[in-house]
């Protein structure tokens, strides 16, 4: 396994492989890697003959309150851990790399950003799909592996993909749970001992709300005056957001029906836990 830090290096990786025909399976990650991330490398591998993880904490993402500088890393832990699933190549450029002093273009995305997390961090998905953007221009992967986990996110990155006529397959995999129930994040490193039980609530929730519409329920309102219930029995969560949107615009309904995407936001102390189900 390779890693560089430069766009010039992966474009001349890339170009060789490209002349050698080989498949090129691509995960964008910010690193401080776990088995989330590990399915989507681990994915990327049974489908392509190589595989390339970007490691960037991509600053355009981040909302100037946000924990942009205090982001977790541990590059060498990240790299044993790629490594270890078969990946081919990282690439971890820093901010210079990828956004020099007259970098001016931008990618938008109304609509779909309009929701959920796009509602609450403005100028966020802006700056996820410029990084994927230019990280797929880069690689130029086949496919690329995205978690259902940041459902708004692969429903963006998939739009993106069909408006701009770009090619590469998005390919969106499972959630990653811990033992308990709560999604893989890296940000669940913020949590103290406390806070990490009280986490509990946000899966709890969402295996509730999922049984509740599989129970039959199909009024959105109902079903999102239960989900919050639920939260507000633990008294160190605050609400950011409980909603019932199309799984495709990302747009509210208030009947729940097929691919309808049911996501909550959560704060336990002051850190943002998201999680959610797909209606079967
Ligand atoms: P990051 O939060 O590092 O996540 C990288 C990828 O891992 C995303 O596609 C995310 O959905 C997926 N992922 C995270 N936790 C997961 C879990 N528990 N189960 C399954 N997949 C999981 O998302 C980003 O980085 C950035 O926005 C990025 C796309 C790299 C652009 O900067």
């Amino acid at each position: 396994m390779q890693m560089v830090s430069t766009i010039k290096e992966v474009k001349d990786l890339v170009k060789q492989w490209k002349s050698e025909d080989q498949t090129i399976g691509f995960v964008p990650t910010m690193g401080y890697l776990h088995e989330g991330h590990g399915s989507l490398i681990s994915a990327a591998r049974q489908d392509n003959s190589k595989v390339v993880v970007s490691i960037f904490v991509n600053p355009k993402q981040f909302g100037p309150t946000e924990d942009y500088d205090s982001y977790p890393h541990d590059l060498e832990r990240d790299r044993s851990i790629c490594e270890n699933l078969g990946a081919d190549l990282i690439f971890h450029p820093t901010p210079e790399e990828m956004y020099p002093n007259d970098f001016y273009t931008h990618v938008d995305m109304p609509i779909l950003t309009e929701e959920l997390c796009g509602l609450n961090r403005p100028g966020h998905f802006r700056g996820v799909c410029t990084v994927v953007n230019k990280l797929f221009n880069i690689v130029q992967p086949d496919h690329a592996y995205f978690g259902q986990k940041d459902a708004q996110q692969l429903a963006v990155i998939k739009q993106m993909v069909k408006d701009l006529s770009m090619n590469v397959e998005v390919i969106g995999c499972p959630i990653v749970r811990e033992e308990d129930g709560l999604a893989k994040s890296s940000r669940n490193n913020y949590l103290s001992a406390e806070e990490r039980k009280a986490a509990r609530i946000v899966s709890k929730t969402i295996f509730m709300g999922e049984n509740i519409v599989k129970e039959g329920e199909t009024d959105a309102q109902k079903l999102i005056a239960a989900m919050k219930a639920t939260i507000e029995t633990e008294p160190m969560a605050k609400i950011e957001y409980v909603k019932a949107v199309d799984g495709l615009s990302m747009r509210q309904v208030s009947i729940i029906k097929p691919q309808t995407l049911v996501a909550i936001a959560v704060y336990i102390g002051k850190t943002r836990l998201i999680d959610n189900f797909i209606v079967e």
